[in-house]
């Protein structure tokens, strides 16, 4: 790969162990990596766009030079060094689709699932996504902060620097800002980058039962402005389905948020062909997600829009959907694929981005480097972060994550257990 030197940028980094040893503080500007792989996660033809004996220079939080330790500038010669120890370098890993803010759980849901019942039933009996709004809206900030926070902390310590969190159990004004104020709280202090989405258009909620285009007015004339206004939202999401929303009331509220100079993203065909793909790319959405019954025609529109494919394993396993995505067509098509953990208490109660890339391999065929890209590179486009984070190249940010493997495909391998020796949060 290319070694290239930037203007190095401002701030203090800041090294967040995640058991084992603890990193250096770079507070002091320079540090050099050294000592083991690098998987800059860059296409340069390189699976992993690995280098195998290679270097990387941190300066004040952003990665400064990257390349083979052989070729290490002059100018670095004096820098701290940090080893590898024989272990591997990749991107802070991302999760780019949690609904990791809630109050309870439903496993009462799951063990019916087991015993004969649907999702979709539980969801039509008032169960699913409205048992959680309602044990959400009861929840005050404070114990959804903590509770929110506990399961941050499990992700980073599976070696997550960057988290997308959605609201969507709140279906109020007041209860969608609670949502997204917890969502950007988690951002302080944690170690880990928070993006937020507005998922207001999750389910209809119960005081606009029967009346789903009323609520979707209230969410465009009175949620979505004043979570804009308020600095609340990154990006707007809704999840277009039978027992959700239609493609023409989804395009109504994309319309609204794009208005607005929000980007979108869809919850699309995860139970049916609903041409959510397709309805995502007209809006050249960041991403559609879930996609387990999306079209060859829908893959071609997603490919064409750049929209990322979000890959969900945790909530196909647990809904136990009857097929998988359509990984060929996207693959043929040059969709781009992200991984994800859909982090929630109804379809994905799944705790682990690193088995969330184990399950997208055993479940939908993903090779292990689709699955480290799906939660590095095409997991921060799949956010609108592709040009700083996601990948190990001179002026993205030094989100770091140094493993004790042999080879980077072992992240994939693993199933649970597996721990980063050293996480970092760059700037
Ligand atoms: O991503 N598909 C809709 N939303 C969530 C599930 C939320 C829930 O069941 O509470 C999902 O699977
Ligand atoms: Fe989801």
């Amino acid at each position: 790969m290319t070694a290239a030197s930037v203007e190095p940028g401002s701030g203090t980094a800041t090294s967040h162990p995640a058991g084992g040893t603890a990193g250096r503080d770079l507070a002091d500007g320079t540090a050099i990596y050294q000592g083991g792989g690098i998987a800059t996660m860059v296409r340069n033809g390189e699976p992993y766009g690995a280098i195998a004996d290679g270097a990387l220079a941190v300066q004040d939080g952003r990665i400064v030079w990257v390349g083979p330790r052989a070729a290490l500038p002059e100018q670095f010669a004096g820098a701290p060094r940090i080893d590898l120890a024989g272990g591997w370098l990749t991107p802070g890993l991302i999760d780019c689709h949690t609904h990791l803010v809630f109050a309870g759980e439903r496993s009462a849901e799951f063990e019916g699932r087991l015993l004969g019942g649907s999702y979709e039933a539980a969801a039509r009996a008032g169960g699913g996504i409205l048992s959680t709004v309602a044990a959400t809206r009861a929840a005050t900030e404070t114990d959804l902060l903590a509770t929110a926070a506990a399961r941050l902390a499990r992700l980073r310590a599976d070696g997550v620097t960057t988290v997308e969190i959605k609201s969507g159990y709140g279906l109020t004004l007041a209860d969608e800002l609670k949502m997204l104020r917890v969502a950007r709280a988690l951002g302080h202090g944690q170690g880990v980058r928070v993006r937020t989405s507005l998922l207001a258009a999750h389910a209809t909620p119960p005081e606009f039962a029967g009346r789903a285009d009323a609520y979707l007015d209230h969410i465009i004339a009175d949620i979505l402005p004043v979570a804009v206004a308020e600095g609340l939202a990154d990006a707007v999401d809704a999840f277009a389905e039978t027992i959700a929303f239609s493609a023409d009331q989804v395009a109504r509220l994309f319309t609204a948020a794009r208005a607005l100079g929000l980007p979108v993203k869809l919850h699309a065909d995860q139970l049916s062909d609903g041409g959510g793909a397709a309805l995502a790319a007209s809006f050249g959405a960041l991403s559609a997600d879930h996609l387990e019954y999306t079209s060859e025609a829908g893959a071609r529109a997603m490919s064409q829009a750049g929209t990322v494919a979000v890959l969900l394993p945790g909530a196909y396993a647990t809904i136990g959907a009857a097929q998988p995505p359509p990984i060929a067509a996207f693959r043929a098509h040059g969709v781009r694929m992200a991984v994800a953990t859909d982090c929630n208490p109804g379809s994905s109660p799944m705790g682990s981005l690193l088995m969330a890339m184990n399950l997208a391999c055993s479940l939908f065929r993903l090779t292990p480097e689709e699955a480290l890209a799906g939660v590095t590179r095409e997991a921060a486009a799949a956010l609108g972060l592709a040009g700083d984070v996601g990948t190990l190249e001179a002026g993205r940010a030094a989100d770091l994550t140094v493993w004790d493997v042999r080879h980077p495909r072992e992240l994939a391998y693993w199933m649970g257990g597996l721990r980063p020796r050293q996480v970092t949060l760059g700037k």
